[in-house]
């Protein structure tokens, strides 16, 4: 994986940088190309020298560095590079990464990158906790940047808490996913429903469910990942617009509706991990319901559609289904009731999977009835794999003509 690859790998000022030689000679030894780029405070706490002995490159560390060939050297480390890894990354290089500012040579090269950024943070608890490191954290990640999490444990500073270096194997993980991500839906459009809708009572009030957007968030986000044109249409969720993709914002299933239908119009492939509300109020307040005016109150419902099956058309339909019980057998009913070519099945009783959860345990059922249970994964690594099934689908049906094809 790693063999003939370049690895910029950017070091910063951190206790955690003498870690990175140790990531430095790992990369060497599985076959990589390793360019080192130091900032001036890295240098405080390990030398270039450490680096260069290791990777038996010139470790570049000045912006005016005369370089070996006659390129413009930022440019040039920045468009060699197969992934960048900034490892350590303290809060100072994420607050300069987050707001574009390119003052040295590494900051530079990370502007000038089109090659996927990862970063590894350490740095002590309170700076890691703080509101202005998490909401420059978010920016990055909502612009594609992947950030490997530090660990819990005793901090150099004393402290005990969250900003540790993450363990070197899990950033030569993160490297290795980057290096693998693949373009195989490149040319393809793609449409991803995400989060729960809210169906208003009143002004104020609402019928809603737990749903955070964030399995479809990372759907929409591995899809354009692997070259799709993507289109995420969103209840309200608290996520931010991730790059690089449409965003429709909506709020009610009827909403959610119009905009799926049209959006789905020109794509080859539906993806609905969305939880539309099932039902709405039949008439809505239009001030807000006083309580002092009514002893209780009796809400009569009314169905929605259901969104996936107004889908019609020469296009892959993915949905996801969330069962508290009998997960096989009443998602392959609902698969075969909507006419989808695969469901994901969430069992949402599981710990740590379902709603608002950061991982998800899921099955996949194909419409052939091919089931397949995957172990708890990050939300990220489960829209790989159904984009994985979903590829070999549009695959399939290359061979087979009465499956989904390209859309011209
Ligand atoms: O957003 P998170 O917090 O990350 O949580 C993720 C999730 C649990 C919401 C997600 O993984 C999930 O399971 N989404 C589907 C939830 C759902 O509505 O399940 P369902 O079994 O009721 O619906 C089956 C399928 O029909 C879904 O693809 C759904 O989007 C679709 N549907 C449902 C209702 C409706 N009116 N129209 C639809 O198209």
């Amino acid at each position: 994986m790693m063999r003939d690859k370049t690895v910029l790998l950017g070091v910063t000022g951190s206790i955690a940088a003498y870690k990175a030689v140790d990531l430095a000679s790992k990369l060497t030894q599985a076959g990589a190309k390793v360019d080192v780029v130091m900032t001036d405070s890295a240098k405080e706490f390990v030398t270039p020298l450490s680096f260069s002995s290791i990777t038996h490159c010139r470790t570049v560390t000045n912006m005016f560095d005369t370089p070996d060939e006659w390129e413009i050297e930022h440019v040039a480390l920045a468009e060699r590079a197969d992934v960048v890894i900034i490892a350590p990354a303290t809060a100072n290089v994420i607050a300069k990464l987050a707001s574009g500012i390119a003052d040295d040579m590494l900051t530079c090269c990370v502007l000038a990158t089109r090659a996927p950024v990862i970063l590894a943070p350490a740095m002590n608890v309170n700076m890691w906790e703080n509101r202005v490191t998490q909401e420059n954290l978010a920016k990055l990640r909502a612009r594609g940047f992947k950030i490997v999490e530090p660990g819990t444990g005793s901090l150099a500073c004393g402290a005990q808490g969250k900003g540790r270096l993450a363990d070197i194997e899990d950033i030569l993980t993160a490297i290795s996913q980057a290096l693998r991500a693949k373009a195989d839906l490149a040319g393809r459009r793609v449409v991803v429903s995400a989060g729960g809708t809210q169906e208003p009572i009143d002004p104020v009030r609402y019928v809603g469910n737990r749903s955070s957007g964030k399995m479809g968030f990372a759907m929409a986000e591995a899809a354009r990942d692997r070259g799709a044109e993507v289109t995420l249409i969103t209840g309200p969720t608290t996520l931010g617009d991730p790059a690089g993709m449409r965003v429709v914002r909506v709020q009610t299933a009827l909403e959610m509706r119009d905009a799926v239908k049209q959006a789905a119009q020109k794509a080859d492939i539906l993806i609905m991990a969305a939880a539309p509300a099932d039902f709405r109020p039949a008439t809505v307040a239009r001030s807000k319901i006083k309580k002092e005016s009514t002893r209780g109150l009796t809400l009569k419902l009314v169905p929605n559609p259901d969104i996936i099956s107004e889908v019609k058309g020469d296009i892959v339909k993915v949905g996801f289904a969330a069962e508290s019980e009998d997960l096989v057998k009443n998602a392959t009913a609902k698969l075969k009731r909507k006419s989808l070519h695969l469901i994901v099945a969430n069992n949402i009783t599981e710990a740590h999977s379902g709603f608002g959860t950061d991982t998800n345990k899921v099955t996949l059922i194909d419409s052939q009835g091919k089931v397949e249970a995957l172990p708890l994964l990050p939300k990220s690594e489960v829209a790989q794999k159904v984009l994985d099934k979903v590829v070999s689908l549009l695959n399939a049906s290359r061979k087979n003509p009465d499956k989904p094809r390209r859309r011209k």
